[in-house]
């Protein structure tokens, strides 16, 4: 990619008009672990749009941005501006002009949330996805990023899952609504760029964990929901913490500080219409995971597997050599993004 180009020249910002920006230059999380991984990129330069700056992805692109001395970030909370909104979000992104944006905006869920409202995970994704591409697009910018999830996958693709498996089977009917919603914000990246000549991208992170993760029981993924509970039942003195299925499925977990410092080597060395996948490139048993998180929490009473509820799928494992051979390798250890993933949650939460 041609930094020297035009189209990298940062473009001068004139006001913000109504809608009040968040800027977060000069807020440094102490959770942070990224600041040595990014390169020379003149991020200095660079206005960054992060769409979704409050979630568990955007929160930690903001803490690698700020490590990487972005010129400026900027977001708005969906109470400040909906991104369903379709005059909202080209009025603020028009008048916000950043030179880069970031789609780490969606509707996220559970299996039960996706199952029982799939025309909400379908509609407000597409939606969220194609208005903030469009304007992105309506004032040139040249450099954007989209996530994906590794959902989008087909549920019988062969382990580790390549890129190159999109669209060649069925999906897992769970979340049926928001892969097809991520698929298709995938190829409208494709579009822009066969249409446009845009250098816009998309990633594919596998399961992702970290500070700013959700803990509500109702609708967290496993690992957040072993911390709780494990800690919960530390707290009070529990003999036993019953978990659901065998514990034999084995899952791949990235912690979110090396997915955003991915995000930034991609954006500043990816430019290819193919999907790419973020992920650590090894997976685990679940019931290793549970007496790893149990050990990292302190609780030691014993684990039991409840077999008569479901496991799920036996694998789920990202193919990443493309975006190892880029030079990107994951940096968090398992057991530290643990340990500083329950320290969060002590701070935040118990
Ligand atoms: N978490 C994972 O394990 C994982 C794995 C793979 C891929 N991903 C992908 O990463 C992206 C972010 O996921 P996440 O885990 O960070 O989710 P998250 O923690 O739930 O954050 C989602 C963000 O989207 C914003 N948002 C939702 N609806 C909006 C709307 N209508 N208008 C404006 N903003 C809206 C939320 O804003 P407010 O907070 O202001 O409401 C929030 O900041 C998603 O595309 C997801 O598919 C996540």
């Amino acid at each position: 990619m041609d930094r020297g180009s035009a189209r990298w020249v940062s473009m001068a910002v004139t006001g913000f008009g109504q809608l009040p920006v968040r800027q977060f230059r000069g807020v440094h999380h102490r959770y942070a672990t990224i600041a040595d991984m990014v390169s020379t990129f003149a991020w200095g330069d660079q206005k960054v749009y992060v769409a979704g700056h409050r979630g568990l992805v955007g929160s930690a692109l903001v803490r690698a941005l700020e490590a990487a001395g972005a010129g400026e970030v900027i977001g708005w909370s969906s109470a400040e501006l909906d991104l369903r909104d379709r005059d909202a979000t080209f009025d603020a992104i028009s008048q916000a002009r950043p030179d880069i944006v970031i789609d780490a905006a969606a509707k996220v869920g559970g299996i039960m949330a996706n199952s029982t409202y799939p025309v909400e995970f379908l509609r407000d994704n597409a939606l969220i996805q194609t208005n903030v591409m469009d304007a992105a697009h309506a004032i040139d910018v040249d450099r954007l990023l989209f996530l994906g999830s590794s959902c989008i996958y087909p549920r019988h693709a062969t382990q580790p899952i390549r890129e190159s498996s999109l669209m060649t089977g069925p999906l897992e009917p769970t979340n049926q609504a928001y892969a097809m919603a991520k698929i298709s914000g995938i190829f409208y990246i494709e579009a822009h760029r066969t249409q446009y000549g845009r250098h816009w991208i998309s990633a594919m992170p596998t399961n992702l964990y970290g500070p700013g993760d959700n803990f509500d029981l109702q609708s967290s993924h496993v690992l957040p929901a072993f911390i709780r509970r494990f800690h919960e039942a530390k707290v009070s003195g529990a003999a036993s913490v019953t978990v659901w299925g065998t514990g034999a499925p084995r899952r791949e977990f990235l912690h979110v500080d090396d997915l955003a410092a991915a995000c930034l080597m991609l954006l500043e060395h990816y430019d290819s219409e193919q999907t790419i996948n973020v992920g650590r490139g090894q997976d685990l048993p679940i019931r290793e995971l549970a007496q790893t998180v149990a050990d990292v929490v302190g609780f030691t009473g014993a684990i039991q597997w409840d077999a008569s509820k479901p496991d799920g799928m036996p694998r789920k494992l990202l193919d990443t050599s493309r975006i190892t051979e880029l030079g990107w390798r994951p940096r968090i250890s398992l057991r530290d993004g643990l340990a500083s993933t329950y320290q969060w949650y002590l701070d935040t939460h118990a």
